[in-house]
């Protein structure tokens, strides 16, 4: 970011409030978090035990899906809502998985400790000529794909895996998130894929369960991102009429497990649903 000074207000005035990548973060298992963000993740732990689990469920899904679209020859990442980065970031998964080392990852979030985070990172442990993150909103497509276009290290002709990962539970329904995601779906060449999760309260185990669901999005109220939960049928139009890779959209331990994935033996448990497609 070119202006230090900006970035730094941005900064100081996002520590008001707990966010959504800094909770995340803390879930999974990162370090870059503040009390704030402790605190609250800590009440919600209180509430639902395995929030934590639930978050390590999405995380392990990026990796599968990424691992997936990679072997299948998808060489462009744009990673929408990216995060803080850990281990097992797109660009880390992405070049394990081909050893051409050809991959190109453009890291997307409108959380400014996200960004400078992810610039540090990046810094240490990847290619600049191949992986970049920048700030944009989600919410302002033109303004953001301009800024894919612009990046010089993605072909916006070629085939692309747009990766919105754990981010449309922070997108409302009077925020339009069908027309945004039509929007970027438009932008994509034949080929693209799109990685898509979000948190879900279809089938809870029990009556408190259920109640503790609805808790979860009322503590959200209070952070940077308010939330909003969606079922599989809710969930199914974000895709449009692309063809989804098998098996479709599932929960996500369902989605091409391994040996590390979490809630393996009874995904419905994870409160976590993602798919792939593949815009044809
Ligand atoms: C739960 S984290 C998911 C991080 C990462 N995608 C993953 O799956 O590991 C959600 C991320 O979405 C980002 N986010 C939420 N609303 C956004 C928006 N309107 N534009 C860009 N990023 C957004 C948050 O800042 C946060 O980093």
């Amino acid at each position: 970011m070119a202006d230090h000074g900006e970035a730094l207000k941005a900064i100081a005035d996002s520590l008001d409030r707990p966010s959504a990548a800094r909770i995340y973060d803390y879930f999974i298992g990162g370090d870059t978090n503040y009390a704030i963000d402790r605190e609250f993740a800590e009440k919600v732990r209180k509430r639902l035990p395995l929030m934590g689990e639930y978050c390590k469920t999405s995380r392990g899904f990026l990796g599968r899906a990424v691992r997936e679209v990679s072997q299948l020859g998808i060489t462009q990442f744009v990673d929408i809502g990216s995060g803080l980065p850990t281990a097992g970031n797109v660009h880390e998964v992405a070049d394990d998985t081909r050893e051409e080392y050809d991959t190109h990852v453009l890291y997307i979030d409108n959380e400014p400790i996200a960004l400078a985070h992810s610039e540090v990172l990046l810094a240490d442990t990847a290619d600049p000529d191949r992986h970049q993150a920048i700030a944009a909103d989600f919410l302002d497509p033109d303004e953001l794909w301009d800024e894919v276009r612009q990046s010089e290290i993605i072909d916006t002709d070629q085939p692309i895996a747009l990766v919105i990962n754990a981010v449309m539970h922070f997108i409302k329904d009077d925020q339009g998130p069908d027309a945004l995601l039509a929007f970027y779906r438009n932008q994509l060449a034949p080929g693209s894929m799109l990685i898509l999760s979000q948190m879900t309260n279809e089938n809870p185990v029990n009556e408190d369960e259920r109640q503790a669901l609805l808790d979860l999005i009322g503590y959200y109220e209070t952070t940077t991102n308010p939330a909003v939960m969606r079922s599989m049928a809710e969930f199914s139009r974000f895709f449009g009429d692309w063809p989804l890779l098998e098996p479709g959209l599932v929960y996500a331990p369902a989605w091409h497990p391994d040996e590390d994935t979490l809630f393996a033996a009874s995904p419905s448990e994870s409160r976590v649903i993602g798919g792939v497609g593949r815009k044809p």
